[in-house]
């Protein structure tokens, strides 16, 4: 298990646009500071807003260490609490989601409000002090619909992102949706195994056939490295879609964190289903002006990727379970009055990108077994297909060698 001082030596010897050293993609002590220095630190991406449309809907997840509870308040606010009893501990609520009135520990029912106070507790002394015994609160916000939570005591800034995604995501119409479908996979790889494979499509054409029918491999045609390098059917698409109301242009953090593009889909295709045309009949999302908009691509690191179309929205969730295991959810939203097996069946919705997360799974988990072999040596991406993925790792390696400190020859 390698300590901080060897994980920044470990940054420190990386070869610039080469893949990381087999220790930080397998390592235990690698892990625990991912955790530490990015995911207790980082807003993450939690659950849509729409998957808790009423007053105490909740749901569950777990972050490395922490059990989380996000759930909305009789007064309509979605708020996150740890979700831990402040009587001894006991974890309140195990179901990964559900509906309650109040949050009541199995243990001794010790009762909270939806908002986290303590409301009864009984037969405790006379000086026992409820008012203290709340849970305790996570970060949490929604930003057009996407609750994004964050474990930090002092979280980092978000309001750019707010603002930006706010707008981006206001035609979504996320709000008006309702989940259709929901699929929790694990994939024996390292979380950043999943993320870089997520950042390019150099591998697309060979694995994945059913995506392939609408999402071009062509990075240009993804807008993958910035707004310069869209080709003009990007350019196009751009041009028309907001003029009609939708923002679509290439934008993205300082440092490349997060990035949002709409991009079209090939051959005027709607939706991504096996015959190209749209999912769900008779509804759009939002306002969404036509139903040929492409796709909004929005992700944000280090745990959501997620595609925003004309006739419904896929949102997807990563968390890590153990070095090489981590577990993706992915969530198919449709507008909330669309009827299924009216205006949509779940295998026309859900079939490419459910082939499409296992045919990454495969892929992602030969991946890590390759790099557990000793004989494995990071290789380089192509500066062409993988400068998603360049920006990722460097996105990484600098945000962790900054919060390890100073390289190895400081004094420990
Ligand atoms: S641990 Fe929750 S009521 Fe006792
Ligand atoms: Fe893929």
């Amino acid at each position: 298990m390698l300590s901080a001082s060897e994980i920044r030596a470990e940054l420190a010897a990386r070869r610039e646009n080469y893949s990381l050293s087999h220790e930080l993609y397998c390592d235990e002590g690698v892990l625990q500071a991912d955790l530490d220095q990015i995911f207790y630190r980082e807003w993450l991406f939690a659950v849509p807003a729409c998957e808790l449309p009423k007053p105490g809907n909740y749901a569950t997840l777990q972050v490395g260490a922490y059990p989380v509870i996000v759930v909305r308040g009789a007064d309509g606010m979605i708020r996150a609490f740890h979700n831990v009893c402040r009587h001894r501990g006991q974890r309140l609520c195990s179901a990964p989601s559900g509906t309650t009135a109040k949050l009541v520990c199995p243990y001794h029912q010790w009762t909270y409000e939806l908002d986290g106070r303590l409301i009864w507790a009984r037969d405790m002394q006379e000086d026992f002090d409820a008012s203290k015994h709340g849970l305790k609160k996570v970060h949490c916000v929604d930003i057009g619909g996407m609750v994004f939570i964050c474990l930090a005591e002092v979280p980092p800034p978000i309001a750019d992102l707010a603002q930006t995604l706010g707008r981006y995501l206001a035609p979504a119409g996320l709000k008006e949706a309702k989940v259709a479908f929901s699929s929790t996979i694990v994939e024996k790889g390292n979380w950043k195994l999943v993320i870089e494979n997520n950042r390019e499509c150099y591998h697309c054409g060979g694995s994945h056939p059913s995506l392939c029918r609408t999402y071009s491999d062509n990075p240009r045609m993804t807008a993958m490295e910035g707004p310069d390098a869209a080709s003009p059917d990007i350019l196009a698409h751009w041009k028309r879609c907001e003029e009609a109301g939708l923002p679509s242009r290439f934008t993205a953090h300082p440092r490349m964190q997060w990035r949002l593009a709409r991009i079209p889909l090939l051959n005027n295709a709607e939706s991504y289903t096996m015959s190209t045309k749209a999912a769900v009949t008779g509804h759009r999302m939002g306002q969404m002006p036509f139903s040929d908009a492409g796709s909004l691509l929005f992700f944000h690191y280090p745990n959501t990727w997620n595609h925003f179309l004309a006739d419904h929205a896929i949102v997807f969730r990563i968390l890590p379970l153990s070095p090489t295991e981590t577990e993706v959810t992915t969530k198919w939203l449709v507008p909330a009055d669309a009827v299924e097996g009216k205006d949509y069946d779940l295998k026309t919705l859900t079939e490419v990108w459910l082939n499409t997360n296992d045919e990454d799974r495969q892929v992602v988990e030969e991946n890590q077994k390759g790099i557990l072999s000793p004989a494995y040596e990071p290789g380089p991406y192509s500066t062409v297909q993988e400068e998603g993925v360049i920006q990722f790792v460097d996105w990484y390696c600098g945000t962790m060698a900054e919060r390890l400190g100073p390289t190895a020859q400081a004094a420990e």
